[in-house]
């Protein structure tokens, strides 16, 4: 079915990576960024939404998309990949989830300790790392109750720098790993873009999830497919014992 046996890389005794991008959610009816028709950065352009620079100039454009954004991921749920992967972790010895998704919607599928590089919409914070919740209802400025700055979202826009600590993690969980997967980025956007070479470079196992072969086949392993279909199947075709 899948052209390999799974059950090479993917058994209880494997210590497991999985990196997870936009795809991962696009089963759940949230847009991912680069698909040519509905992708968001088909619509919006991220200069103007998600820079420091265009928070600066228009904070309120950019609150109110990331608003919009964030009212779409509320109203979403998570798809059969998010429950696959949040059950994978009681499937092996270890087991580490990072995802560049800011939607949270890993957690609410039961997922723990994710590595979130890119942050998460349902937090906010000011420029003097205060975090908040979003207050509710939500309204146009908010401001900090610590410092009285302006609040935004707790997202990396283009130009920031990731969390040292967080990438460090993903760093270390991916050394240590016999198999790392990829399931649903283009691998465009660095660092998380360079993990797959990488963990090939140390000797891992590697396997990528994607409809579209174009987007990292050239890991050892390479499924076409929705994430939401592939897990499933995956799962069932591993020898668990
Ligand atoms: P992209 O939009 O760049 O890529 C989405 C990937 O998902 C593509 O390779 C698609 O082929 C694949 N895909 C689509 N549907 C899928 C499905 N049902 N199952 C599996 N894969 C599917 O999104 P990312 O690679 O996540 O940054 O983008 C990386 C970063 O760029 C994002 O985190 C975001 C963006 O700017 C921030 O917001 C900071």
């Amino acid at each position: 079915m899948f052209g390999f046996n799974p059950n090479d890389i993917l058994n209880a005794t494997k210590k497991v990576v999985v990196l997870t991008g936009a795809g991962v959610s696009a089963e759940s009816g949230i847009p991912t960024f680069r698909d040519p028709m509905e992708g968001y950065w088909a619509e919006f352009d991220p200069e103007t939404l998600a820079t420091p620079q265009a928070f600066r100039k228009d904070p309120r454009l950019v609150m109110e998309w990331y608003q919009w954004r964030r009212n779409k991921v509320l109203s979403s749920a998570p798809n059969p990949a998010h429950f696959e992967l949040a059950e994978w972790q009681k499937r092996f010895r270890s087991y580490t989830l990072i995802t560049q998704n800011v939607d949270g919607l890993h957690e609410k599928a039961g997922s723990r300790h994710v590595l979130e590089m890119h942050g998460n919409i349902h937090r906010l914070r000011c420029q003097n790392m205060h975090y908040h919740a979003w207050p509710e209802p939500y309204e146009y400025p908010a401001k900090c109750h610590v410092c009285s700055k302006l609040l935004r979202p707790d997202i990396v826009w283009f130009g920031e720098n990731l969390d040292l600590k967080i990438l460090a993690a993903c760093r270390a969980a991916i050394l240590g790993a016999d198999t790392f997967v990829v399931i649903g980025t283009s691998g465009i956007v660095y660092p998380a873009a360079g993990f797959l070479d990488a963990a090939q470079k140390m000797g891992k196992a590697t396997l990528v999830i994607n409809p579209d072969p174009g987007s990292g086949a050239q890991a050892q392993y390479f499924i076409k497919g929705k994430a939401g279909e592939v897990l499933p199947q995956l799962s069932h075709a591993i020898d668990w014992d």
